[in-house]
Formats: C-alpha cells, structure tokens, sequence
C-alpha cells in the first residue's frame, strides 16, 4: 500500500456579485476602451471576464470630435474620442448580437446631453436579451465642446452643457428618472472631476443606484511647444493609465467609507498586483482601459494572476480581499 498524504487543492472563488450582476470573477473592461468587444475576441477567449463593459452609446449615433485625438503622455495618455458610437438603434440592431455571443453579464453604457436622453435610451434597452445592467455615463469629460466657462444667460443652454457628475443635484436628478423606469441593475460612473467625489457618490447612491463606478478620466492638456497650440482637437482629453492610478485608489478608499453600495474600481490598473490593490481599498470589482491597448491580453492576465495571488495567499474568497486595507 502506497502511503499518500493528500492536501485537497485550495479552492479559490474569484466569483463577486454587483448589485444582482453575478460574475464569475471581478474583472471587466472600461468602457470606451474595449469597443463592443469583437476585436478582443482573437485574442482570448471573451468568456474568461467577468462582464464586458459597452462604449458609451447615445441616442443617436456621434461622429466623436475630428482627430488628433489620442495623444501619449508620461505614463498614460490623454484622449479626446467625444463618444463615438452608432447610437442606440443601430447599437441594438448590430452590436448586441454579438455581445451576447460569449455568454457574460452585458452591461451597457449610456451617456446623453440631457435627463431626457438617458431615459429615452433606457426605455429603448427595455426587453432587449442579454442586456445585464446599465452603467450610467454621467462623467464623460469629452461630450461637450465647451464645459466652461457656462453661458449664463440661457438656463437651457446650462442645462446642457453641464457635467452631470460635477453636481450633486444634477447626478442625483438624472439617477432618480432613470431608476424610475428600470429594474435593471443602475451602476453610475463618477468624475475625478470634482472637489468631494465623497458628495457626487451619496447623492447617487440616495438617489437609487446600485453601484458606482470610478474613475473616468481626470482631464488634461498637452501642447506642441513649436506650434503652440494644444495636442488635441478638443484642447482637453481625459487622462489615464497609470498615471492616474494613485487618484483613483485615493477616491475609492473615500467612496468605500463613504456608501454602502458597490464599487467597481479602474485607473491606470495594468496588472494583477493593481487590481488587488483596488479590492484592498474597497473595490469589489475591477475595470481594465487602458491596459487594453498596450496588451491585448491584459484582461485573461488579470484574472489570472489574482488567482495566483488568491492560492498563494490562501485566500478562499475574493470577497474577504475587499476593502481590507489596514489604514486609520
Ligand atoms: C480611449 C478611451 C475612451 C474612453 N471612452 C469611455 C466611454 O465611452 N465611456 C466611459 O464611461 N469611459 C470611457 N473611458 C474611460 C475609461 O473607461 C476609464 O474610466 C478610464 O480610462 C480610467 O481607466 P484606465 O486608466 O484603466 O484606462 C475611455 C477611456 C479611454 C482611454
């Protein structure tokens, strides 16, 4: 007889669940930065995420702002993309075929100029399949041409031209109309921004959202010193990659003592070790952008490599990782 000492292999549960969206691990792409996933197809298998992540659609299909419109800068790079997209039809029509195809919670980014044209998008998602969620696009920094200074004259014209994410009344107002008309899991994507984040994320969460998440991009300039004039189409980008990462875990520290719904983390995550330092601070899932253009492959690498940390570390759930950070 053949004596044995048998360990049973450390199972490790990497699945999380985001206000009722059930992921088999916390990982997805940020939106804007992933398209609507075809491309990434040939590189992995689109299974192995958590949930894919839309771009931002809009009503009606955007052209997004004349080129140049990326430009690389110390650790990151600014963009300018201005919402690109087909609009909602066509989106629906064309884009949400394939997205169902892996098999993996849908949720679907929608970003408008006005309260009525994020309800309006909300109602056309009504019983499309495989829709998961919603991730409210309130902070955009690239929707409008001009984000100040504010014609005063007009109300309307403030009405429109404002950031949603910049005011508490405002993101409250825009998460309460379309909490009305949906039951579908509301995530509200928050702007670094701001003066408080702490203030944009209880009035979100007061206002009906399940989840937030954060950060969008913190906007920035370049400039070409021989011609003097800005690098971007739009003057400003959003800034991110890694240069924002230190932001961004500040402010989801604070969101996390902050509220009790969900918050899924993203800024400047590159690997594994990043996105466990996200769940320390509070995060209890993750979302990848850029990282995506420099490898494809960031995503499945992710996951992966907080498995390894998880078996390692003898850590069984991932939950137990989130907001774990020793701090006064
Ligand atoms: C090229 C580009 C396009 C983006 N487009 C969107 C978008 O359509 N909607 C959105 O909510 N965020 C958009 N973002 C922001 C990202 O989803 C993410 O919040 C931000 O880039 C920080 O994460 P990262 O540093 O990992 O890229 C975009 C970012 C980049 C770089």
């Amino acid at each position: 007889m053949k004596l044995t000492t048998h360990h049973s292999p450390l199972t490790t549960d990497l699945s999380v669940n985001i206000a009722g969206i059930k992921m088999k691990n916390p990982v997805m792409c940020g939106s804007g930065t992933f398209a609507f996933g075809e491309e990434y197809a040939e590189f992995f298998d689109l299974k192995e995420m958590g949930a894919i992540v839309t771009k931002t659609i809009t009503l009606k299909p955007r052209k997004g702002n004349p080129p140049p419109r990326i430009k690389e800068t110390y650790s990151g790079m600014l963009n300018c993309i201005g919402l690109q997209n087909p609009g909602t039809e066509a989106f629906i029509r064309d884009k949400m075929p394939v997205l169902r195809k892996p098999g993996i919670p849908i949720i679907v980014s929608i970003g408008g100029e006005t309260e009525q044209e994020y309800t309006d998008i909300t109602r056309e998602l009504k019983g499309v399949r495989g829709v998961s969620g919603i991730e409210l696009n309130i902070s955009c920094p690239n929707l409008h041409p001009h984000l100040s200074p504010l014609p005063s004259r007009e109300r309307k014209e403030k009405e429109r031209l404002r950031m949603f994410a910049q005011d508490e009344k405002a993101a409250a107002g825009v998460v309460r109309r379309v909490r009305r008309i949906t039951r579908l899991p509301l995530i509200v994507k928050l702007s670094p921004n701001v003066t408080d984040i702490k203030i944009i994320a209880r009035a979100v969460e007061r206002a009906g959202a399940d989840a937030v998440s954060l950060i969008n991009t913190p906007l920035g300039m370049a400039i070409n010193l021989e011609k003097r004039t800005p690098c971007l189409s739009n003057t400003t980008g959003g800034l991110s990659g890694p240069a924002i990462k230190p932001i961004a875990l500040r402010m989801v520290r604070e969101v996390y003592n902050t509220v009790r719904i969900p918050i899924i983390g993203m800024g400047g995550i590159m690997d594994a070790r990043d996105a466990l330092e996200f769940m320390v601070c509070g995060a209890k899932a993750v979302a990848v952008g850029t990282a995506n253009f420099v490898n494809p492959r960031a995503i499945p690498e992710i996951i992966d490599g907080i498995r390894k940390y998880m078996v390692e570390n003898r850590i069984k759930k991932i939950g137990l990782l989130v907001g774990s950070l020793k701090a006064k």
